[in-house]
């Protein structure tokens, strides 16, 4: 894989996140330091740092290891953010994430809380459709939260500042960039890699599951032509959790940030192109035009109406990959 140098990010940060797509490699000093354009003297220093935060380097004279062997772990997701007052929880296998999040919300666990599992045997996705969840493959991960608002615009905020935490987690750790397909799949090459699927417990408490398929693997005949992956076998699934995990609470900590919808439009994979949706059972096209503020897809049919989509599903033909 190609090295990506995204603006603005530290020598820190693309250091990890250069090792964070190569778990279990180890590199030379000389290697780094070419890549990076840096002295082999600050690689050094700068890799000593990652390791005193908690990340399992080895480092010896000759070269930086990242012993990650992709098992889920509390360490690198701590060391990527998560403090220590935010309980984790980690396992094996799940029925779903979801699941065991709304019972902790239930239980008044503190904001933030996270639950990942490495397999869902019953993952959920929207619309009572089953989300696909196998081992060592995906991300699969819920987290929640108490917004303190009932302006119900905000709220409405909470699903696109899901799928853009998602896409500016992915596009940092990997360089990749999906684009989001309204409501909140991410999409690359035509494909679905990752859904999110919100949930309320109560008002004030929310659920906020998100799955990203990670690895390439076979999959079942009814999704083998829809869904894809990031297709990174190599890639620290911790590391994308913790990164994920710092994002979805600063856009879902600030749903009235301007910003937010802004990078929510400008990422989308829909505006401009021809959409097909559904009302009663009937079918219609048209071009979807605008996104508003409060999340609504505005949709213009071919007489000129325009019609305002707050929820349901659409079809995009992805002629232009995405
Ligand atoms: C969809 O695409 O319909 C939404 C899929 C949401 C999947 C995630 S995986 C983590 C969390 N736990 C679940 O059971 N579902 C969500």
């Amino acid at each position: 894989m190609i090295f990506h140098y995204h603006e603005g990010m530290t020598l820190k940060q693309q250091l990890l996140f250069y090792f964070a797509c190569r778990t279990g490699s180890c590199i030379s000093g000389p290697v780094l330091a070419k890549t990076f354009q840096t002295p082999e003297k600050v690689i050094r220093e700068v890799m000593s740092e990652l390791a005193q935060d908690g990340f399992p380097f080895r480092i010896s004279e000759q070269e930086y290891c990242f012993e990650d062997d992709d098992t889920l772990s509390e360490a690198i997701i701590r060391a990527c953010g998560v403090s220590g007052e935010v309980p984790v929880y980690l396992f094996d296998e799940i029925d779903s994430t979801n699941l065991y999040a709304r019972k902790l919300a239930e239980e008044k666990t503190p904001a933030g809380t996270l639950v990942i599992a490495d397999h869902q045997n019953a993952g959920r996705g929207r619309r009572g459709h089953s989300f696909y969840s196998p081992a060592r493959s995906g991300l699969y991960f819920s987290a929640v939260i108490y917004p303190d608002t009932d302006d119900r615009t905000l709220i409405s905020r909470i699903t696109p500042a899901a799928a853009v935490a998602a896409a500016e987690a992915i596009a940092e750790v990997t360089g990749i960039e999906p684009g989001i397909k309204w409501v909140n799949d991410l999409y690359l090459d035509g494909r679905k890699i990752a859904g999110i699927l919100c949930e309320a417990v109560r008002p004030g408490a929310v659920i906020i599951g998100i799955g990203i398929n990670c690895r390439p693997v076979p999959l079942p005949d009814e999704i083998k032509n829809i869904a894809g992956s990031l297709g990174i076998d190599t890639l620290s699934r911790s590391v994308l959790a913790g990164v994920l995990w710092e994002k979805l609470m600063r856009r879902t900590g600030d749903l009235a940030d301007p910003a937010l919808m802004e990078e929510y439009r400008r990422r989308s994979a829909v505006l401009g192109k021809e959409i097909t949706f559904t009302i009663n059972d009937r079918v219609f096209t048209g071009i979807a035009e605008a996104i508003n503020d409060a999340g609504n897809l505005i949709v213009k049919k071919p007489d000129g109406d325009i019609t305002i989509l707050q929820s349901g599903e659409i079809s995009v033909r992805f002629t232009q990959k995405i």
